[in-house]
């Protein structure tokens, strides 16, 4: 990477977790780096990576207190496990060992590196290192894919002949290129700022009476993911919510709303001085005709129930666009590239995310989705699949080019 990459490092806090794993050495090398390209490096150690460096090698190399112990007597920071959550910039696991990546996964706070993690709001890498048969572990594997959807950057492991004396996939990549990594995030940091993106998200619901609904099966992953990786970007991004269970993405003013009416306004209201609209939610199309005050009671035979049409809010925007980026979604089972198309078309946007739901790890409730991306001018990508978050930030790398080409 060129010096000038890393400059997006200068300034920065990062917060490095060593834990114990023969690769902790090369964490020494990624605090030089760090320090080099002008970055503050506060080193928390485990205990288990106190068995291969030694907490005074890091503090030489970074210049600041190194922690290693939850409980010793503290002068350096008030509070420290909060103190180091809320000055990070970034936290970077390496080398992270398959028991970090459980812990971290379940949520678990004993020590002062897992502590930290829990409380922080900041972006947080992790640099797996273990043996091959480790990190193909289901258990592992099921930990990586829990930390990618809360939006942990995964820093996909080297292969190669490991320390065990096995030949795979398992080794910590060179530190250079860790540290290129976080470089590289902190510059594109750069590349939303003083943009306002509006991002929906979730499947809308449509009462039936006080107790009942008409709904989809979206969780609202793949909104809260793009949200999430805008707000890394630098953009001010408001994420108009249809009911989800997971929590408001860090940086993200999130605006709840229940039905597409709801939806409708939230998204009217915040459009106007809006550069960039992206449009992950599942909307019904369709609600009931009427709402009963009270609860529906069983009756004898069959039921009809009446319904109307709901707005189409992604086609009133390409109505009304005047200078914003408009990209909708389209979930399809059949013809995707045809109706993704005419979906593109129809509803005036720069670029549709098409995806087949019918595919298996693709579309709602799951942790990732393939997709193909077609742009008005006629061009098309194809993608594997891959994690929400990760897609998340492949349209934000296409928006990025059509903000440039303006
Ligand atoms: O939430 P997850 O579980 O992570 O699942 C992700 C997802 C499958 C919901 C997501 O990837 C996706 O495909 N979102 C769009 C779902 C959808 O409603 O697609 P559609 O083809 O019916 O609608 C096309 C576009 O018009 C969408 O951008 C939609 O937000 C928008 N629309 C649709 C109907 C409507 N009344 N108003 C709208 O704005």
């Amino acid at each position: 990477m060129e010096a000038s990459a890393l400059q997006a490092l200068a300034g920065r806090k990062i917060v490095l977790g060593v834990t114990g794993g023969i690769a902790a050495y090369k964490a020494v090398e990624i605090t030089s780096r760090l320090k080099k390209a002008g970055a503050e490096v506060h080193v928390i150690m485990t205990r288990g990576a106190e068995n291969f460096v030694t907490e005074l090698t890091f503090r030489e190399i970074s210049g600041q207190p190194v922690t290693t112990d939850m409980w010793a007597k503290v002068a350096h920071y008030h509070v420290e496990h909060i103190a180091l959550a809320n000055l990070a910039d970034a936290v970077l696991i390496a080398p992270a060992t398959a028991n970090v990546i459980a812990k971290a996964a379940c949520g678990l706070a004993d020590d002062m590196l897992t502590t930290t993690l829990l409380a922080t709001k900041a972006p947080v890498f992790v640099a797996p290192a273990m043996n091959t048969n480790m990190y193909e572990n289901p258990v592992t594997q099921r930990n990586l894919r829990e930390l990618a959807a809360r939006g942990f950057h995964l820093i996909e492991p080297d292969s190669g002949m490991l320390a065990c004396g096995v030949s795979g996939k398992g080794r910590l990549p060179e530190p250079a290129d860790v540290v290129g990594i976080l470089a590289d995030f902190f510059a594109k940091g750069q590349e939303l700022a003083g943009r306002k993106i509006l991002v929906t998200a979730g499947g809308t619901i449509e009462p039936l009476d006080p107790v009942r609904y008409l709904g989809n099966r979206s969780t609202g992953r793949m909104g809260y993911a793009i949200a999430q990786q805008a707000a890394n970007r630098g953009a001010e991004v408001v994420l108009i919510s249809a009911p989800s269970a997971l929590s408001a993405p860090a940086g993200v003013r999130i605006v709840r709303v229940e039905t597409a009416r709801e939806m409708r306004e939230a998204v009217l209201r915040e459009f106007p001085d809006s550069d960039i609209v992206i449009k992950a939610a599942a909307v019904a199309d369709y609600r009931p005709k009427v709402v009963a005050a009270n609860k529906i009671k069983k009756q004898e035979g069959e039921f009809t129930l009446v319904l109307e049409r709901n707005p189409d809010i992604l086609y009133e925007l390409g109505q009304k666009k005047t200078h914003q980026l408009l990209i909708g979604f389209a979930a399809e089972t059949t013809d995707v590239e045809t109706y993704a198309r005419k979906k593109l078309a129809k509803k005036n946007l720069d670029f549709i995310v098409a995806n087949d739901v019918s595919e298996e790890g693709a579309g709602f409730g799951v942790e990732t989705n393939r997709v193909r991306i077609f742009a008005r001018d006629g061009q098309a990508w194809e993608y594997p699949l891959l994690s929400k978050m990760e897609l998340g930030g492949i349209i934000l790398d296409h928006v990025e080019k059509l903000l440039k080409a303006k």
